[in-house]
């Protein structure tokens, strides 16, 4: 699972193997990126959604200039003052990096398209909005010939994850290369340990364990809209709060673990039941929150062996912080992520206690590979200078459908299968026609309250 799938030969292969003739004639009227030599010629950006996690993988972007000239172009985003932000921070920390002039900044839910067509067919767009428009933007950049950069988490609901699937394939026969913001997949201590992991140093996977609670952060929670911000922009702004948005807290904040545990066992679940709640209904002023969030999440995730993964999440203060991964084999245990999504160090012992002296490896890595969001851009950048295949979006989609199984395990009160999950109602359709008068997907009732899960009270539905 570490490697890409991709099956499609690179248009270089397809030129050497084929003969110049035979190619011309073959690719004769089909739109194929513009592949850039190494060290030669700049890679053009655009940036779609600038906000903390783009103006982040923008720098990491300027990181590859090892690599060859790359500059950022182009930026969109729905909100002036978000866009106005990022601008000056990259502006003043990669001054020779960022040529984007006023009339290159665009703003609105139709600005992605401005931003792209700055591009030529193989620059890189960078898609850093929230997830519900990752579809509506990853279309418009395969039509445009791009190479991609996204965030995670890809998908929230059922229909989306199938047409994502679907563009993924458009992608790779395209030739495009297209990263996906899961950075433990870029980690060299995961990358060591899933070797070691699938060598068999611990034995066979009988259960794994993931852990991310804290205190609130982001939007975990919401209050009832105010004046002057439309319904729709509320919850584009505070996209952790609505499932149509931004897949809510658990799949935003826990992916990244969900991701690199399913990894080490090399597949992914086939179901999920969970349970979870709301204990704090008000905020400090007495005010009731109206996101639709539970605090607390503990999901049991089954793999078709019987594997058991164990996924807890809480968003409290004042409670036990745990921040981690673990996984129990027959021969022994392993750390996976030590501190955060995917904190080093990892390591692996004999038995299962965890003690220096079972202990069998612990990683090491140098000091210029230890960043994995540099590591990721390092690799995509450098699929796209020497043309190889690279698409990750497949495997982002799958962990975003099990991230989103476990959520809807735990809002439904019901067992939630693969299927079920991927034959879910689709939480915002049309956002390819959405503008800034469009109604929100999720309408308030009359006291500014969303519709919300209640487990046991609406079968699988989620909401
Ligand atoms: N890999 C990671 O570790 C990591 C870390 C943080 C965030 N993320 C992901 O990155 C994404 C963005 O998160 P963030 O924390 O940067 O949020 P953010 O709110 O800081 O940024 C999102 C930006 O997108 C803009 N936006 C929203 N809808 C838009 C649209 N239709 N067109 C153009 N712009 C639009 C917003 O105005 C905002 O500026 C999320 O999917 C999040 O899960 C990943």
């Amino acid at each position: 699972m570490n490697t890409v799938p991709n099956s499609t030969t690179s248009r270089r292969e397809f030129l050497k193997t084929t003969g110049r003739v035979a190619a011309a004639s073959a690719l004769a009227g089909v739109a194929l990126p513009h592949v850039h030599a190494a060290n030669s010629d700049t890679i053009q950006v655009a940036f779609v959604g600038n906000g903390g996690r783009g103006t982040g993988a923008v720098a990491n972007a300027f990181g590859t200039r090892n690599q060859g000239p790359i500059k950022l172009v182009a930026m969109a985003d729905v909100f002036h003052a978000r866009q106005a932000s990022s601008y000056s921070t990259l502006q003043r920390q990669f001054p020779e990096q960022v040529d984007v002039p006023e009339e290159r900044r665009f703003i609105g839910f139709d600005a992605y398209k401005k931003a792209m067509d700055c591009l030529k067919p193989g620059d890189i767009v960078i898609l850093t909005t929230p997830l519900a428009f990752r579809w509506v933007h990853f279309t418009y950049a395969i039509e445009k010939g791009l190479n991609v950069f996204m965030e995670k988490p890809l998908t929230s609901d059922g229909p989306t994850s199938q047409k994502m699937f679907k563009l993924a394939e458009a992608a790779t026969a395209k030739n495009l290369k297209c990263g996906v913001g899961l950075m433990s997949r870029h980690s060299r201590a995961l990358q060591e340990l899933a070797n070691r992991v699938h060598d068999g140093e611990i034995g066979d996977i009988v259960l794994m364990r993931g852990y991310r609670m804290h205190g609130p952060v982001g939007f975990f929670s919401s209050l009832p809209k105010p004046q002057g911000i439309s319904e729709l922009l509320y919850q584009v702004q505070r996209f952790h709060s609505f499932l149509w948005a931004g897949g809510g807290c658990y799949s935003d904040f826990y992916i990244h673990i969900i991701d690199h545990l399913c990894w080490m066992k090399n597949a992914w679940p086939v179901k999920a039941q969970a349970v979870g709640g709301r204990h704090y209904k008000l905020s400090p002023e007495g005010i009731p929150y109206v996101d639709q969030n539970f605090d607390s999440y503990s999901v049991e995730y089954t793999f078709a062996d019987g594997t058991k993964f164990f996924m807890d999440g809480r968003c409290m203060t004042g409670c036990n912080d745990i921040y981690s991964s673990y996984l129990h084999g027959t021969k022994g245990f392993a750390v996976a992520s030590h501190d955060g999504d995917c904190g080093m160090p990892s390591s692996t012992y004999k038995g299962l206690d965890a003690v220096s002296a079972n202990r069998l490896w612990v990683s090491r890595v140098p000091n210029d590979q230890r960043d994995p969001y540099e590591n990721e851009w390092q690799e995509l950048v450098a699929a796209i200078r020497n043309d190889k295949p690279y698409n990750e979006v497949k495997r982002g989609v799958e962990a975003s459908l099990t991230t989103s199984m476990g959520r809807m395990a735990a809002h439904s009160g019901q067992e939630i299968t693969w299927d079920d999950m991927l034959n879910s109602a689709d939480y915002a359709p049309g956002l390819d026609q959405i503008t800034m008068d469009s109604p929100a997907p999720l309408q308030a009732d009359a006291k500014g309250d969303y519709a919300k899960p209640e487990p046991g009270e609406k079968g699988k539905r989620e909401f």
